[in-house]
């Protein structure tokens, strides 16, 4: 099975890759800047009128419980706050590709986007429980962890039985192979559409090393964070897709974080709760 094309290629040619989302980008800069305002927050959201629109709808949903219903987006900002606002936005434009199946990795519709956000909710519990790393940037790089899989997943489709069957016979972990037969894997692919969007320095790393952390050079606790919560994520069996059996686990990821093996049973359990909490969260993007 030769590779008939290239990791530029691939970016380029895939009309379906996810685009930009600019508006939720500008937001999570602004609400990070030391002179953020929850005005100039507004006024990047409504720069994008379905962003605005889903901020609204989040806002007003059951999961807030608000006594009043809330008008504007400039509202939304000062109740919410500028924090649950910006990952909010996050998850808002980041939704729609999100749920759509991934058929080259078997997933079907939203399983995908259940494993994004259970990676972004559990490295967000992993990074304020250990306090290693800001929990909003570890929540938005579990989130995003896996872009390369839905740009890839379009065109493995028709070649992903066979690659499977190379994967079971070797025993190998499932990037192994998709660099076997590729050239690159998903976590390449993540990392070039990362770079594309412009996207912070750590979660890029995210996107690049979530599968082999030890090999991230300096260390980054994103990366433990998000490498710890995929695993998770998958034990749960979200997300697991066609090729979730077939990674490698590091247990460096807990040493370099300060936890043991034992911590992660408790961590488990910990997302298991926050999980349902969160989603819940997120009910009101389907109507
Ligand atoms: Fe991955
Ligand atoms: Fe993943």
């Amino acid at each position: 099975m030769a590779n008939t094309i290239t990791l530029e290629e691939i970016v380029a040619k895939t009309t379906d890759l996810p685009s930009v989302p600019t508006a939720a980008l500008a937001v999570m800069r602004e609400a990070d800047s030391p002179n953020g305002s929850a005005e100039s927050v507004a006024k990047y959201i409504l720069q994008d009128q379905a962003l605005a629109a889903r901020v609204l709808r989040l806002a007003n949903s059951a999961f807030f419980g608000l006594s009043r219903k809330v008008q504007t987006v400039p509202e939304a900002v000062v109740i919410l706050g500028m924090r649950s606002v910006k990952n909010l936005c996050m998850v808002a434009s980041t939704y729609p590709w999100m749920t759509r199946p991934v058929k080259g990795y078997l997933l079907e519709p939203k399983a995908m986007w259940s494993h994004a956000l259970g990676v972004g909710v559990g490295a967000q519990m992993i990074a304020s429980k250990t306090q290693s790393v800001s929990p909003d940037l570890a929540f938005t790089a579990g989130l995003l962890h896996d872009l390369g899989k839905v740009a890839l997943g379009i065109w493995l489709e028709n070649k992903l039985p066979a690659m499977l069957k190379i994967a079971a016979a070797m025993e190998a972990p499932f990037d192994a192979i998709e660099r076997k037969v590729l050239g690159y894997d998903h976590t390449d692919v993540g990392g070039y559409i990362g770079e594309a969007w412009n996207l912070p320095e750590p979660m890029i790393l995210a996107m690049r090393y979530h599968h082999r952390p030890d090999e991230c050079k300096p260390e980054s606790a994103v990366v433990d964070c998000v490498h710890i919560a995929d695993t998770i994520s998958m034990s749960m069996g979200m997300g697991l897709g066609g090729d979730g059996l077939y990674y490698e686990f590091s247990e460096s990821s807990l040493t370099r974080l300060g936890l043991t093996v034992d911590d992660l049973g408790l961590l488990t359990d910990e997302f298991i709760e926050r999980f349902e909490e969160q989603s819940g969260m997120f009910e009101g993007l389907d109507n």
